[in-house]
């Protein structure tokens, strides 16, 4: 997501470390000295389990009805957490805050998307992000079926200019199939996308699948477990509600099994090295998508004889990066109307909670189910080959109407400096010839 955002001022939903080191690729064992990064700030009090006080982040006043229905929901939290004596996961309070039906983030009726809402994201900002994946979805089109799959289709902009460019290019699709988790989203879809009858909302995602799997922004928004370093080892944080009077939702080390946080930390390269009191997000639920994503695909090449592929667009690092000392409290980090601050308990409901996604855990996930990785870039070096630039030229350079906002916002999705770096795209598939440019800047041995 791109965010005008107010940590100070400014709200990205990506966070950069300044680092100069060394990391080793999981798939190749490469070695590469990191970019530097300005330093992004980050509450300090979360590594002592002690969000910010609210009435510290100065954030826009919500109104009556929204406090209402966040305090519903921090009613069915406790509720949750009472009934597990106790204590609930991390994973399970996200959950709850971002898809509990009718009152959380995603399922409520906030905003969300876009200016009037807490975030922006690529196919928010402009037509041109999605009519350059029709043309990639067409290339791939030659060993698929003619079908997309998109998961969490958002406000359904991405559906929308994919299928568009579709008509105007013609390009033959037969069906764009969406799976989207949040009713309301899927309420907005329905209008937006009224006008398409390709295109097929399901409940769930299909057990076999042939064709081109789409996920822009996703994969940030599963729910994570946080992991805290302590003195004893590693151990899990979930959330349990203080005593009363405030009973104000906190963090607190869960008793897990040792082979339940070794198979968590797992994904963590050198965790042994990492100081005491590190604290960060693992990801086992976006792993387990990306499993049954390989498993769709494969069982779609096993029935149909044809291949598939998956491209995920997101911000995050491959785990070297992701994982390092001085990144010690996370990724964690939360969105109210442009603001950025990283306090989870803050208005259950009516805030975004994100994590940057750990592209070796995705790429790895995907192939140890069996799909080939096919790419892994940043989104600028996916864009660029895809033809991003091309798409630009089709609006005449007189119409300053439409061209200078287009122009300015291919900008933001490809200057190293806004989206085009700190968002990556990875690709995994079966059966799939990658077109080679779209390989021009392929890095996936960084992973
Ligand atoms: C940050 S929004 C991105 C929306 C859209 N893709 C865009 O780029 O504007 C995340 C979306 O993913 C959906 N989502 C999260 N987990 C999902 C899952 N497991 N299956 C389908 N949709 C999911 C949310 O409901 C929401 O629509």
């Amino acid at each position: 997501m791109l965010h005008t955002t107010c940590y100070g001022q400014h709200n990205n939903r990506h966070q950069e470390i300044q680092t100069s080191t060394k990391g080793k690729s999981a798939f190749t064992q490469n070695t590469k000295n990191l970019r530097a990064h300005p330093v992004f700030a980050y509450n300090a009090t979360m590594q002592k389990l002690k969000p910010t006080p609210h009435n510290q982040l100065q954030l826009p006043a919500p109104s009556d009805a929204a406090l209402a229905s966040s305090q519903h929901l921090r009613d069915l939290i406790r509720q949750d957490i009472n009934v597990a004596g106790g204590i609930i996961s991390f994973s399970r309070y996200m959950e709850m805050a971002l898809y509990t039906p009718g009152c959380a983030y995603y399922s409520g009726g906030a905003t969300k998307l876009g200016a009037d809402g807490d975030f922006t994201t690529a196919p928010e900002l402009s037509t041109l992000f999605g009519s350059t994946l029709a043309h990639v979805a067409q290339s791939l089109f030659q060993q698929s079926e003619p079908d997309i799959i998109e998961f969490g289709a958002g406000t359904g902009k991405l559906a929308f200019d994919i299928l568009s460019e579709c008509q105007n290019a013609q390009i033959p699709i037969r069906r764009y199939f969406i799976v989207e988790l949040s009713g309301e989203l899927r309420a907005r879809q329905e209008l937006c996308l009224k006008n398409f009858p390709q295109v097929v909302w399901l409940e769930h995602m299909p057990q076999a699948f042939s064709g081109v799997v789409i996920g822009n922004e996703v994969l940030d928004a599963m729910p994570v477990e946080l992991v805290m370093k302590t003195e004893q080892g590693w151990s899990r944080l979930g959330v349990c509600s203080a005593t009363e009077p405030d009973q104000t939702l906190t963090l607190a080390s869960m008793q897990d099994e040792a082979s339940v946080i070794a198979e968590l930390i797992a994904q963590i390269p050198d965790a042994d090295q990492l100081p005491t009191g590190y604290i960060t997000e693992v990801h086992p639920i976006a792993i387990g998508f990306m499993r049954s994503i390989a498993n769709m695909l494969l069982a779609g090449k096993q029935n149909s004889g044809k291949g598939g592929a998956c491209l995920w667009l997101d911000y995050g690092f491959p785990a070297h990066e992701y994982y390092l000392a001085q990144r010690d409290k996370g990724t964690l980090m939360c969105h109210y109307r442009h603001h950025a601050h990283p306090d989870p308990f803050y208005l259950p409901g009516l805030q975004d909670i994100t994590a940057h996604v750990d592209f070796t855990a995705m790429a790895l996930a995907g192939v140890q189910a069996g799909l080939d990785l096919l790419l892994y870039t940043s989104q600028a070096g996916f864009l660029l080959p895809a033809g991003i630039t091309t798409q630009l030229q089709k609006i005449p350079v007189e119409n300053t109407q439409a061209y200078l906002p287009a122009s300015n916002a291919l900008q933001k999705l490809i200057s190293p400096a806004e989206m085009g770096e700190l968002f990556k795209v990875l690709v995994l598939g079966v059966d799939i010839d990658f077109p080679d440019h779209l390989l021009a800047q392929d890095r996936s041995h960084r992973l």
